[in-house]
């Protein structure tokens, strides 16, 4: 398998989630979500860059967390460069910066932390075999094309769910075709609101690897909650009870409540 370089947009502002640290610098359980991230690239054992556009103000924490991770020995080169006003500007502007001797481009959103790294792989094999792959999962909630007007929203159109995927990253690309895509979109000044929308209109196919709940993009408060649950199980996995019960005790799952000393066996 080769390897590639991986492009990790942070420079967003994270306006949903609506916190004063931008999504990428928040600590959970000591580490930045970018932290996180960068460490699941990390384990694929095939990264050969990695480019982060960042804003500004955040360039030396990008900087550090990624050097902390990729020391000299490594061989991963990497850059911080200064992101766009949209993620599309952000990806276009790291584009620049991969080298072109690296054949695949991997773009990640930084907060996404639970990737696998067996999963990126994954989208790897299949971008090698057709120069075009992405994560995604079958669309779970019914899906309503809203029109709006005056203030009210409603539906004359439910597209079939069987056929609609919801789109992740990782999304792989081969380096010419992911570059000729982005320089389509800007001469067309059209804005997709993933990658593989703009390889896709270049007639090209893009296949879909089916991917897990866990690669949630963390957007709204409650996926910070859930990514703060997620890691502290992590970093302090729960104790598996190995002992034998004692003779005459029956065991008790932990989720299990025991049964009262004095239980009325006849009470239904
Ligand atoms: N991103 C980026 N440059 C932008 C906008 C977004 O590099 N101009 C990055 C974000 O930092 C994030 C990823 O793209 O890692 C996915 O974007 P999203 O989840 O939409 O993050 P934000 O744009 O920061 O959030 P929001 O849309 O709620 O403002
Ligand atoms: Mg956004």
């Amino acid at each position: 398998m080769s390897g590639f370089a991986l492009i990790l947009p942070a420079a967003g502002s994270g306006r949903r989630l609506g916190n004063v640290v931008p999504k990428p610098y928040i600590r959970l359980e000591g580490r930045t979500i970018l932290e996180v991230t960068l460490g699941r690239f990390k384990e694929t054992g095939r990264l050969e860059q990695v480019v982060i556009p960042t804003s500004g103000a955040y360039m030396d924490e990008a900087s550090d967390a990624a050097s902390r991770l990729f020391g000299a020995e490594t061989g991963v080169k990497v850059s911080v460069i200064e992101g766009g006003a949209e993620r599309q500007d952000s990806i276009a502007n790291a584009l620049a910066h991969v080298d072109d001797r690296i054949g695949w481009i991997c773009i990640h959103d930084a907060v996404r932390p639970f990737v696998k790294p067996s999963t990126i792989l994954s989208v790897l094999e299949r971008a090698e075999a057709t120069h075009a792959a992405i994560l995604a999962v079958p669309a779970k909630d019914t899906i309503k094309q809203a029109l709006c007007e005056n203030n009210r929203i409603w539906t004359r159109f439910t597209p079939d769910r069987s056929t609609l995927w919801q789109a992740q990253t990782p999304q792989i690309f081969a380096s010419d075709l992911i570059r000729r895509a982005y320089r389509e979109a800007a001469r067309e000044g059209f804005i997709g609101t993933d990658d593989a929308s703009l390889v896709e209109r270049l007639g090209h196919d893009v296949d879909l690897v089916e991917g897990g709940r866990e690669n949630f993009k963390i957007t709204y408060p409650v996926d910070l909650q859930l990514a703060e649950l997620l890691l502290r199980k992590e970093s302090d996995p729960p104790q598996v009870q190995v002992s034998p019960a004692p003779a005459g005790k029956a065991a008790t799952s932990s989720n299990q409540a025991p049964a009262p000393q004095n239980a009325d066996a006849s009470h239904p």
